[in-house]
């Protein structure tokens, strides 16, 4: 089948999701909670995309292609939701950079500086969540 990626044409067999063909095609849009190894929860909601003719906004990640589909990955509309949808994951989010293993690579602080995110915004709002441990090997902090 054929979809078009903002403006680019592309063939599909309509197995992946728009959000892997995309990846595949070289677009860039963003997201957190989607991996290959985990199932579909659509929960970070940042790869929101629009699709021509639809009124509403759909995560790529749980978007499958239709014959015909237009897809916009970006336009000020999305990056505004995108922008809010990240203001909401930091509202719970301690960032307690210095002491974590992801500091130097954190997809979260590259995404909140290109979205020009105040990391900080909701203070006040920020809890300690309890920490869940698996088998002593993983824990789970869920304040992060
Ligand atoms: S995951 Fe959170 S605490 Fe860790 S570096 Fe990123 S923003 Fe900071
Ligand atoms: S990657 Fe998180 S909602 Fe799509």
């Amino acid at each position: 089948m054929k979809i078009i990626i903002d403006g680019k044409k592309i063939d599909t067999e309509g197995k992946d999701t728009i959000l892997e063909i995309a990846k595949k095609e070289g677009f860039d849009i963003p997201h957190l909670c989607n991996h290959s190894d985990l199932c579909v929860t659509g929960s970070c909601r940042l790869c929101m995309v629009s699709v021509l003719g639809r009124r509403d906004y759909f995560a790529a990640c749980s978007l499958y292609p239709e014959e015909g589909m237009e897809i916009l990955t970006s336009n000020p509309e999305i990056e505004k939701i995108r922008k809010i949808n990240l203001e909401l994951l930091f509202s719970q989010h301690k960032e307690e950079c210095r002491d974590c293993v992801w500091e130097d690579k954190c997809k979260l602080l590259e995404l909140a500086e290109k979205h020009k995110v105040k990391v900080d915004k909701f203070q006040d709002r920020k809890r300690n969540y309890p920490i869940f441990s698996f088998g002593g090997i993983i824990d789970f902090d869920s304040s992060k």
